[in-house]
């Protein structure tokens, strides 16, 4: 979604301003602009469509401004074209704002400032808040009182950088909802909504809390509340590689990102896992471990591909802690007045810490008193803060934006949890034993399963053609099934659905021909014969049958068009094995199909709006 970045210092804003632009368009946007200060006068280029349209408009024009701020939209008021792109200036020109999120009460600030004879030129509720940065300006004369002033005034949400002509030698920040961090580096400061527009320049991080502002200049920094109370930041070192968010010779990022997955699961268990003793050691859930071991009840809340880890974390905590465990989508949840105890933990996992409603999910359940923990990948992300306690899953930096590599570590991070809750709630130790052994060595069964995507790619030239697709898998297998779908309807367009497999004979049936690709996942567990029933249903339709299968598994042959194997383990980590191949599928499909992979139409990597 909508991108940030501001730039003062001795380099060239302009090219720091495009770079940073151009590490976040994996978010996902459709139009770019940028301004500097020119010799004391705003200069502004704006252009829907991709960073390289802007930076075409931009060609053969010297700026040698040492401050600037740039942005990429993603539509929510008003089409994506030049208009409607940031960044909005205000009536007199002099001042310009990049604005992230949504101003809830636009309609009645417009209004008034329509009675008061202001014009607007866009569709968007940013520029409204820039007229209204303007108006307030012109009484007050002083910009950061102006953006305080008026920031008490807006609700909603915003990570907010605003510029002006009248103060050249500033620039001034702030967040409610949306993400804003300050890069502190030598005489220099890169604000950005993401860290990756940054980390080139520095590593050392400031990062705004909610109804915070920062005022830079050449000279220093100083942040306030909007409640205009002076406050103290920290600054934090990321530790992560310039080259984690490269392609490191991969033609895309999804497909570095999935065939990083033996060592992202390692990074994420590293440390934790005690394979002799049979258990876990999780830092961040100590300062929770009694209200784990006594819960009543889990509730998993998440958005997208973390819902479907959370459906897998549903069967695997249900199975080992004998916790009754719901899964929640943070969207419904936040709005249904869910009943919440006070005893009960609530869970928001999410890869980015920046969806908003999963964020806003947390902070009902926290309204109500529950115990609110998080399973996040972005270290210092929103959720990550708004949480009491909570787990990183360390897959560093997905960029692509089909989620991949953060569902695999995510799912190893909750079983993390579920042998942690459950070794205090009495499983015994050869199963913490069997557990954790089988989990050690995950890494090396994603590498062979890794071998199968020649195999994959030849399936995908075969039906990249089909206009549906039906995912089938019963058990821990269901979210697979589930994610599978998702994958590839993210990515190449093409109609899927997830079911479980049993399910299949309420509905989807009548779907089923010969020209139906059906995925099945039927791996070795309790429900094999059940799956073996249900791919005979399909055969019997005509249905052409892709099975996932464990390695051995002959008698698969019989009834499937195609097998992938992945090597076998316990069924409750089966998902981490067998979701890969989906991955390769939906991957190989799209790029057959020609897709841009890596920043799929509409969609966004975080979704900072509701
Ligand atoms: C978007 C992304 C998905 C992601 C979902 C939830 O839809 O495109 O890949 O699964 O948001 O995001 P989160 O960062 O909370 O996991």
């Amino acid at each position: 979604m909508c991108g940030i970045v501001g730039y003062i210092g001795r380099q060239k804003a302009i090219n720091v301003l495009i770079d940073g632009l151009e590490r976040l368009e994996y978010r996902g946007y459709d139009s770019a602009g940028i301004t500097v200060i020119e010799n004391n006068q705003l200069f502004t280029r704006k252009k829907a469509g991709k960073v390289s349209d802007l930076k075409k408009i931009l060609d053969g024009i010297e700026l040698k401004s040492n401050i600037g701020i740039a942005h990429t939209r993603w539509a929510t008021h008003g089409e994506p074209n030049d208009k409607n792109a940031h960044p909005h200036s205000d009536n007199s020109g002099n001042i310009v704002i990049v604005h992230n999120g949504i101003i809830e009460n636009y309609k009645a600030i417009k209004k008034t400032l329509t009675d008061k004879g202001y014009f607007f030129r866009s569709d968007t509720d940013s520029e409204i808040l820039a007229v209204f940065i303007g108006y307030i300006y012109n009484k007050v004369k002083d910009l950061e009182e102006a953006v305080r002033l008026a920031l008490s005034e807006v609700d909603g949400t915003f990570g907010l950088v605003v510029l002006s002509s009248y103060e050249p030698d500033k620039m001034i920040a702030a967040r409610r909802g949306s993400p804003m961090v300050c890069g502190v580096g030598e005489n220099e400061y890169i604000l950005a909504s993401d860290t990756s527009a940054i980390i080139k320049h520095t590593r050392n991080v400031i990062y705004l809390s909610d109804n915070e502002m920062i005022t830079l200049s050449y000279n220093g920094i100083q942040t306030k509340t909007i409640d205009n109370q002076i406050t103290d930041n920290q600054i934090h070192h990321i530790d992560f590689e310039i080259s984690q968010i490269e392609k490191g010779g991969f033609e895309h990022f999804m497909l570095k990102e999935i065939f990083e997955q033996a060592q992202t699961v390692q990074d994420a268990f590293r440390g934790r896992l005690q394979v002799n003793e049979g258990t876990v050691r999780l830092g961040g859930l100590r300062s929770v471990a009694e209200v784990l071991k006594n819960a009543k009840r889990i509730i998993f809340t998440a958005c997208g591909t973390s819902w479907h880890s959370a459906l897998v974390g549903e069967y695997i905590i249900e199975n080992l802690c004998n916790i009754s465990v719901e899964v929640e989508y943070a969207s419904e949840f936040r709005y249904r007045n869910p009943v919440i105890y006070p005893d009960d933990v609530v869970i928001a996992i999410s890869q980015s810490g920046e969806t908003a409603d999963t964020l806003a999910a947390l902070r009902e359940a926290k309204k109500k008193s529950a115990t609110v923990l998080g399973v996040v990948n972005v270290v210092g992300s929103s959720i990550a803060r708004d949480t009491d306690a909570g787990v990183y899953i360390h897959a560093g930096p997905e960029i692509g934006v089909a989620s991949t590599k953060a569902f695999t570590s995510q799912l190893t991070v909750l079983i993390l949890i579920a042998i942690y809750i459950g070794r205090m709630r009495g499983i015994s130790l050869p199963d913490g034993l069997k557990l954790t052994q089988a989990l050690s060595e995950l890494p090396k069964k994603i590498e062979e399963v890794l071998k199968t995507a020649d195999d994959i790619k030849a399936i995908a030239k075969e039906y990249c053609n089909a206009r549906n697709f039906l995912y089938l898998g019963r058990g821990y297998n269901f979210p697979v099934a589930l994610e599978g779908a998702l994958k590839l309807k993210e990515i190449s367009y093409i109609h899927a659905e997830g079911y479980p497999a049993a399910e299949m004979k309420h509905g989807p049936i009548a779907l089923i021909d010969e020209n139906m690709p059906v995925v099945f996942i039927a791996t070795k567990d309790e429900i094999y014969d059940k799956v073996i029933s249900n791919i005979e249903e399909v055969k019997a339709r005509k249905g052409k049958v892709i099975a996932i299968a464990t390695e051995g598994d002959e008698q698969i042959k019989q009834y499937a068009n195609h097998v992938i194997y992945i090597p076998e383990t316990i069924p409750m980590l089966t998902p981490i094995l067998s979701v890969i191949p989906l991955q390769l599928l939906a991957y190989y499909i799209a790029v057959e199909l020609g897709c841009n992979v890596d920043q799929p139409r509409n969609l966004a990597k975080s979704v900072t709006v509701e």
